[in-house]
């Protein structure tokens, strides 16, 4: 008999420009699976009902994008660790009929920083935000042993995230005022800035969530943005003199790690980057 196809996809809403599907078709491709991927816009009444499909249907697995990462959980048979310390899952796998969350934003921003050369054990990381993403990569930064500091335009928010973190995994994280005096003070300390606002993001490409002027030459730049490929951040942090790290990394490895869930394989993260990098040009 033949093989049937394994069932993939992501789910969001909107979810028109996702390159989800284009990455893993990519890597199903080079494995040699017979696999396939696709992007399914599901309206919030519709969420519910769309997952209990997915344990009726041949669905092997799918990511979860904006606005569903936490609202999902409350589908889901259970969730993994990373997922409950973050309260938002991003990858879920079918086992059997039971739904499984994970969270891989953390990780996939982890292991970019790490391939561009920046392991950030001990080293002091400064995250610009305090919203999802953000919270993802915070807890996995504190989980590798980094300094974290965090800056948000409303301090509130980046005060619950700092509290809740010592909480959890009884670490401090120190809250920086997002001022152009504060984050320029707070600079000489800080190894590694990871912004993730949603400032410079298309179509707003001129604008930056920290002046030229606070950056030093010392400090790794990392933008989770990717698109345009290179912020305004990046531009005035390249001229500056500082190590630059684009949001393809992350982009890649996080789809990279839910690969590595429902396949248990070594994800083919090149082969991903590259139908990426076609996509954007
Ligand atoms: P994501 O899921 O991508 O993290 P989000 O949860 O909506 O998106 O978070 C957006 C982040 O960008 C927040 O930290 C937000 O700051 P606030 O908490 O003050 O809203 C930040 N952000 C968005 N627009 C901004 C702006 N114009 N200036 C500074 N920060 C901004």
């Amino acid at each position: 008999m033949e093989e049937k196809t394994r069932l993939f996809g992501v789910i969001g809403h909107p979810i028109k420009h996702s390159l989800s599907p284009i990455m893993h078709n990519a890597a199903f491709k080079k494995l040699g699976l017979r696999c396939s991927y696709s992007a399914f816009d599901v309206a919030p009444e519709d969420l519910e009902a769309f997952v209990e499909r997915c344990r009726e249907n041949n669905f092997s697995g799918f990511n979860v994008t904006v606005p569903y990462k936490e609202k999902i959980m409350e589908y889901l048979d259970s969730v993994d660790e990373n997922s409950k310390l973050i309260n938002a899952v991003n990858t879920v796998k079918l086992e059997g009929r039971l739904l499984v969350g994970y969270n891989t934003d953390g990780l996939g921003c982890v292991k970019a920083l790490g391939e561009a050369g920046e392991k950030i054990k001990g080293k002091r990381v400064l995250l610009l935000g305090a919203g999802g993403a953000a919270r993802a990569i915070s807890f996995q930064c504190v989980l590798e042993g980094a300094e974290l500091m965090i800056s948000n335009r409303t301090m509130m928010k980046a005060m619950d995230l700092s509290k809740e973190i010592k909480e959890k995994l009884g670490r401090r994280v120190l809250v920086v005022n997002y001022s152009e005096k504060s984050l320029k003070d707070i600079m000489p300390c800080v190894d590694v800035l990871v912004n993730t606002t949603t400032v410079g993001m298309h179509p707003k490409i001129h604008s930056s969530p920290i002046s030229m002027e606070a950056l030093r030459k010392e400090v790794t730049v990392m933008d989770i943005i990717y698109n345009p490929l290179e912020t305004q951040l990046l531009r005035n942090a390249k001229k500056k003199g500082c190590k630059t790290i684009n949001g393809v990394g992350m982009l890649v490895h996080q789809g990279a790690e839910s690969l590595r869930i429902w396949l248990n394989t070594k994800p083919p993260t090149e082969e991903m980057r590259k139908a990426v990098m076609e996509k954007l040009g």
